[in-house]
């Protein structure tokens, strides 16, 4: 696990994130679909709705807001690993039954770096870095562990 100045500084930035979860999920899904656009035909509900009318979409829009509601638990309950294994492996099972992939989860890892890191600017040092590297391979790792099972 995070010792815990790998907690607090995860949890510092996250702060900066977390005012406005509806804004900053657009962002990361937006930056997922422009890394890997394969992906976006993964979301039935808005599957064929062209690029540049996905931040106004309400469906898109609600979508990004649960999974960064999601993650909001995650970083809020870093200090009770069992519970936080239970909630990711139930997302790895629901995802697993959609038919999604590890890759997919890897990939998702990859964008969400790259957005927490042009939106947190200076503040995305070697320290915050290799903190939020931990803890999202953390939650990937079990996550698939979960797409696995059932
Ligand atoms: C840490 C990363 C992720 C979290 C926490 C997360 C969480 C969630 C949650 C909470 C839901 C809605 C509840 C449910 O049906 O399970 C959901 C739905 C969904 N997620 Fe994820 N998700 C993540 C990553 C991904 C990735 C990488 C994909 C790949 C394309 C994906 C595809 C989907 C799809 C297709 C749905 C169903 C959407 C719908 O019903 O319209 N998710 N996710």
């Amino acid at each position: 696990m995070l010792n815990s100045s790998e907690e607090k500084t995860v949890q510092d930035t996250w702060a900066l994130i977390s005012p406005d979860l509806k804004k900053n999920g657009v962002g990361v899904f937006l930056r997922f679909f422009t890394d890997y656009p394969i992906y976006q035909k993964s979301f039935r509900s808005f599957a064929n709705v062209p690029f540049d009318d996905l931040p106004q979409n309400k469906r898109f829009q609600a979508h990004a807001f649960t999974v960064m509601n999601a993650i909001d638990g995650m970083v809020n309950n870093l200090d009770d690993p069992e519970m936080l294994d239970e909630m990711l492996l139930r997302t790895g099972i629901n995802h697993g039954k959609r038919k999604l992939t590890g890759e997919a989860f890897e990939e998702f890892q990859l964008s969400f770096m790259g957005y927490l890191e042009s939106t947190l600017k200076e503040k995305w040092s070697p320290e915050t870095k290799s903190a939020w590297e931990l803890v999202v391979t953390l939650i990937i790792q079990k996550i698939k562990e979960g797409l696995q099972a059932d």
